[in-house]
């Protein structure tokens, strides 16, 4: 394993799993189980695994992230040190992939589709789960300002890390909406979904062609 290459979550691993409940009131096991439900059944990889908290209901796993101080959390057996952008897997490799409240967090989300395109197997579907902002105007306009208050008060209060908070604030607004950047790569979007407060979840499934 090598070192951990993003301080920030390094520095709220062992409290990620609280806060997120907290923040999502307990609502973000169910927003990825919707996504986990379109995947089929096979080897599924869990890209940006973290502490490994996704319920993939029975698929085996393999979880990757590049976080070390995470990885080491997660109850799964078979756990890669690696990013998304070169995963190191063959072509054809998996059944599934899965990626929770990750997106935001890539280096490049154009090399980390073209990487989940490579590793599906042909036919096979991804599924990503993230955090964006409401679609609706005037609706985002609060959300930004909630989400200023909030996180840094909930990181400072369960983690002492109002900083690393402040950045998940900042990265709500780092990426177009994806309704528009799933469009134009190889990964059909067959279908983006919407949940939580405002809508400020979302859910896409991508679709590798059978040939
Ligand atoms: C918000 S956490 C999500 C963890 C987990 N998927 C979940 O649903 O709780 C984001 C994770 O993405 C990982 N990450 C950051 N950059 C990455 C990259 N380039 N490739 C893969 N994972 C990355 C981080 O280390 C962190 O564990």
């Amino acid at each position: 394993m090598s070192e951990a290459s993003d301080p920030i979550f390094a520095r709220i691993a062992a409290r990620y799993d609280l806060i997120n409940r907290v923040l999502s009131l307990g609502q973000e096991r169910r927003w990825r189980s919707l996504g986990i439900d379109m995947l089929s059944p096979g080897t599924v990889l869990d890209l940006g695994c973290g502490t490994g908290a996704t319920d993939f209901a029975g698929r085996t796993v393999v979880g990757l992230d590049p976080v070390i101080e995470m990885l080491v959390l997660s109850p799964v057996r078979d756990r890669v040190v690696g990013v998304g952008e070169a995963l190191p897997f063959r072509d054809g490799a998996v059944d599934g992939v899965f990626s929770g409240f990750v997106f935001r967090n890539l280096t490049s989300i154009p090399e980390t589709l073209e990487e989940i395109e490579r590793v599906l197997r042909p036919g096979a579907a991804a599924v990503v789960v993230d955090l964006a902002r409401p679609r609706n105007v005037l609706l985002r306009f609060v959300h930004r300002i909630g989400t200023a208050v909030i996180l840094p008060l909930v990181g400072l209060v369960f983690a002492r890390a109002p900083k690393e908070y402040w950045y998940l604030h900042r990265s709500l607004d780092s990426l177009p909406p994806p309704e528009q950047f799933f469009q134009g790569h190889t990964l059909i979007p067959e279908r983006i979904w919407r949940m939580g407060l405002f809508g400020f979840v979302y859910g896409v499934r991508l679709r590798k062609p059978a040939s």
